[in-house]
């Protein structure tokens, strides 16, 4: 099915989920993941803190064993992430100057993972998260920025102020990871609780159209990620269309757009609920298949007993012994819809 897929989108449709090596059940993730997911994240084991454990270390072990999980299985591999406020190693932040943090340790980073892993990534997240949840329409991407008062924890001293001054270090970020990704690496920018209308998918539109002034990277090798983790009973979440219309303004711009961590979380584990959650995950679905510039669909965590979520949110599309729930089927149905 997703072969067919890939031949109405005319280029591969990545659809997968996270994995990593110490993972439990490994012979199931083996099976499904040269069955039904044909794409692989790493889910924490190509983050900073494995990554670089110690300045100017490079440790790519276990981003590289995913990789090779991914290859063994006959799956494509996107990368995930160089840059993040959170699961940073510990020498970070330490005490080092801004232009330190600009000019020596983000490009040095940056270039050890991406030029380590090689150039047939898909897409990598150059940059986690570094929007703030309290943005209001027309903040300027330097203010969206700021709002994200978590952020400068990594550049400076870890307390609540806002401390960026300019984005300098996410056009270092972006500079370094154009230089050595492959040529048809797609680089992202992703972000939770964006997709519709609202200040925050604002934010990313024009933080990554900035993104493209200060640097120069043509426009078709960036991407911009959404996360979506979703909480079904809060209606959390953005309906086909409203997804649409943002994919279509990246669209327009020849920017990709990518679902790249999605998982439902559920207050309940009953049959109407798990409906609930097959519609919505097959609205998601369908919002990328019928979108020109959405290639990339990841599932955060393949199983309810694996899940970031916790087992009992019942947040994924395989139960905790591994069995495909409702949601699964209707992926497999909206996948052969679309084919
Ligand atoms: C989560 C992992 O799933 C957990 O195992 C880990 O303990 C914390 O990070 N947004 C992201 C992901 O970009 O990297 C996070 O992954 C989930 C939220």
């Amino acid at each position: 099915t997703l072969q067919a897929v890939s031949t109405r989108k005319g280029q591969t449709f990545h659809f997968g989920s996270t994995y990593d090596t110490y993972d439990a059940n490994q012979s199931w993730f083996t099976s499904v993941f040269s069955t039904f997911y044909k794409h692989v994240v790493s889910e924490n084991g190509c983050k900073w803190d494995a990554t670089e454990p110690s300045q100017g270390t490079s440790s790519l072990t276990e981003c590289l064993a995913c990789q090779s999980f991914a290859t063994t299985n006959g799956d494509t591999f996107r990368g995930h992430n160089t840059f993040w406020h959170s699961q940073t190693p510990s020498w970070l932040p330490g005490s080092f100057s801004a232009s330190q943090v600009v000019n020596t340790i983000i490009p040095q980073h940056v270039q050890q993972e991406i030029q380590g892993m090689g150039a047939s990534i898909t897409s990598w997240d150059v940059v986690n998260e570094v929007v703030g949840d309290g943005v209001s329409n027309g903040m300027t991407p330097l203010q969206c920025v700021q709002n994200k008062k978590v952020w400068p924890t990594v550049t400076s001293d870890g307390s609540s102020t806002a401390l960026v001054t300019d984005l300098s270090f996410i056009y270092a970020a972006f500079k370094t990871a154009f230089t050595y990704a492959g040529s048809s690496t797609r680089l992202a920018i992703n972000e939770y609780n964006t997709g519709g209308q609202d200040a925050k998918t604002a934010c990313i539109i024009s933080l990554i159209q900035n993104i493209q002034n200060n640097t120069a990277i043509p426009f078709n090798r960036l991407a911009v990620g959404f996360q979506s983790h979703l909480t079904a009973s809060t209606g959390g979440f953005y309906t086909k269309s409203a997804l649409a219309t943002t994919f279509s303004t990246l669209a327009a711009l020849g920017v990709e757009s990518m679902i790249t961590e999605l998982d439902i979380s559920l207050n309940s584990n009953n049959q109407a609920n798990l409906r609930y959650q097959a519609a919505i995950w097959g609205d998601y679905l369908d919002a990328c298949l019928y979108a020109a510039n959405c290639n990339e669909f990841i599932n955060w965590d393949p199983r309810d007993d694996l899940s970031w979520r916790g087992t009992s949110a019942a947040a994924t599309l395989f139960d905790g012994n591994g069995n495909p729930k409702l949601a699964a089927y209707e992926v497999a149905a909206r996948l052969a819809n679309y084919a």
